[in-house]
């Protein structure tokens, strides 16, 4: 059921072996299943493919040292599982409190995590006040709470899960009944709008359970985002939970499939398995699935632990309660360190294991043992400014292999960096220099990755440097 932990040096040296031994063995169509550059984390070896590997954080769990350790090496998003709910954020009408979703954000950020926003609006969860509300009041205060909250965090957010499971169970493919649901049927895209406004750079997701297939209820979640994207209400994304039991739906990836074609990211948020079936493999599938779509942009899995679990009993994680690495943690990571993925919208990395280069890719031919050539990276930035203040989102990208990178930014005078993610900053004032974190600093020929900053005042003008080791 668990084993020890992989030394990652034996992992990896075992990996170039079959690599090696796969070249000798020589001859065309050589089908690479491995990769050299396999990572020896979840978060990594999802980096790797341009994606992320998270986990649900209890902000009371990060004073447990193994938890914590855990948490930091293995994950690179992190999803508060209660603390940015509304009974936590707004406990009583007009009066936020964000210490505990600020605990979890700080931690995620300060060790170069993304965060996923979780949730809005949801019928449960919702503080005593909001339930004992109805129609245009709880409308009005409900729309309130996600301007605010939305508005908090701004450009801090990787994602955000703006309605949580808003639909019904069974066959319906209709909405839930809810008190929100009640204040009238377009209370979903009023949600929406609102964050939108809120925080331009985050992308919105609606989120819900027993969608894991093709079946009524995703197929009426299906519907209202083809309606959503074709009235062009604000829509980035769709969260597939996958609290799972001891089997996976046939059309598990085909539905991720069917909703990337409408336009929209697809998020695993909340991924869970019974154990005592065949976890490993279905985690496996899991994997797999994300990693076949190129819409298909990370996996959270439901918090670290076993023990952890809000399913007690079900020992659904990665993880023991010792902290010890399960089978079911090296099939998630053999998956994603196979070949036959396929690259995210926006990102040009290409799969480890891909033998074919992207256009205009100046790969090395294999056995080349050539150095990048020094400041072998570039930056661009796309930036969301307003009045006093600003969200910059960088892309690095490489044209030879890289395995470290900095890129300075001179900020006008009066400007300052607040905040930043998948990067360290060096300073907040005058000529920042951002370096990488370890899971995002290795980019191959051709690649490209993403990290973020935030600042108050005007936003910088022209185009970084970047410098590559
Ligand atoms: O913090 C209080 C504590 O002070 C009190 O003594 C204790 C007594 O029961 O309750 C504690 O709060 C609990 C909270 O988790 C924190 O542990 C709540 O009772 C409990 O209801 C709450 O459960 C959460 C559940 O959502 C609520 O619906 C789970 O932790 C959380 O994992 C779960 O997460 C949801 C997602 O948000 C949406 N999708 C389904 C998923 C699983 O249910």
């Amino acid at each position: 059921m668990t084993r020890p932990s992989t030394p990652s040096r034996s992992h990896r040296l075992r990996r170039l072996v079959l690599l090696m031994a796969g070249v000798l063995a020589g001859g065309a169509g050589l089908v690479v299943t491995g990769s050299a550059d396999a990572g020896t984390t979840l978060g990594a070896a999802a980096a790797e493919k341009g994606r992320y590997y998270g986990a649900a954080v209890a902000a009371g769990r990060l004073g447990d040292s193994t938890y914590a350790g855990v948490l930091n090496r293995e994950f690179n998003s992190v999803t508060a599982e209660n603390e940015m709910k509304w009974d936590a954020t707004e406990p009583s009408q007009g009066r936020f409190t964000y210490t505990n979703g600020d605990r979890i954000l700080n931690h995620a950020r300060a060790n170069g995590k993304s965060v996923r926003g979780h949730a809005l609006l949801w019928h449960a969860q919702q503080p005593p006040w909001a339930q004992s509300l109805s129609g245009t009041a709880l409308r009005n205060a409900a729309i309130n709470h996600v301007t605010q909250v939305a508005t908090y965090y701004r450009g801090k957010i990787h994602s955000w899960d703006v309605v949580n499971e808003a639909f019904a169970d069974g066959n319906s493919g209709g909405r839930r009944d809810s008190n929100l649901q009640r204040t009238g049927n377009d209370w979903i895209e009023a949600a929406f709008r609102a964050a939108r406004a809120a925080d331009p750079a985050a992308k919105l997701c609606y989120n819900d359970y027993n969608t894991d297939g093709i079946n009524a209820k995703s197929t009426g979640i299906y519907n209202m985002v083809r309606d959503f994207k074709a009235r062009g209400v604000p829509i980035d994304c769709v969260g597939l939970q996958s609290h799972l039991g001891t089997t996976i739906d046939s059309t598990y990836q085909a539905n991720i499939q069917r909703f990337a074609d409408l336009g929209v990211d697809v998020q695993i948020t909340e991924l869970d398995v019974q154990q005592g079936g065949n976890q490993a493999n279905i985690f496996a599938t899991v994997t797999r699935a994300c990693l076949a779509v190129p819409r298909c942009t990370g996996i959270t899995v439901w918090g670290v632990r076993d023990c952890d679990s809000w399913r007690t009993g079900a020992n659904p994680l990665l993880f023991d309660c010792a902290g010890n690495k399960k089978a079911a943690y090296t099939a998630v990571l053999d998956a994603l360190n196979a070949g036959g993925t396929t690259t995210p919208p926006g990102s040009t990395t290409p799969p480890p294991g891909s033998t074919t280069p992207p256009p205009g890719s100046t790969t090395p031919p294999p056995g080349s043992t050539t150095p990048p050539p020094a400041g072998g990276c570039t930056a661009s930035v796309s930036m969301n400014a307003w009045t006093g203040g600003f969200v910059a989102t960088v892309r690095v990208s490489a044209a030879t292999a890289i395995s470290g990178w900095t890129v300075t930014v001179a900020l006008p005078a009066g400007t300052a960096v607040t905040g930043s993610w998948s990067t360290r900053a060096g300073g907040t004032t005058g000529t920042v220099a951002f370096g990488n974190v370890d899971y995002n600093g290795r980019i191959a020929a051709g690649g490209s990755t993403e990290f973020g900053f935030q600042g108050t005042g005007t936003p910088p003008a022209g185009t970084p440097g970047c410098s590559a080791a």
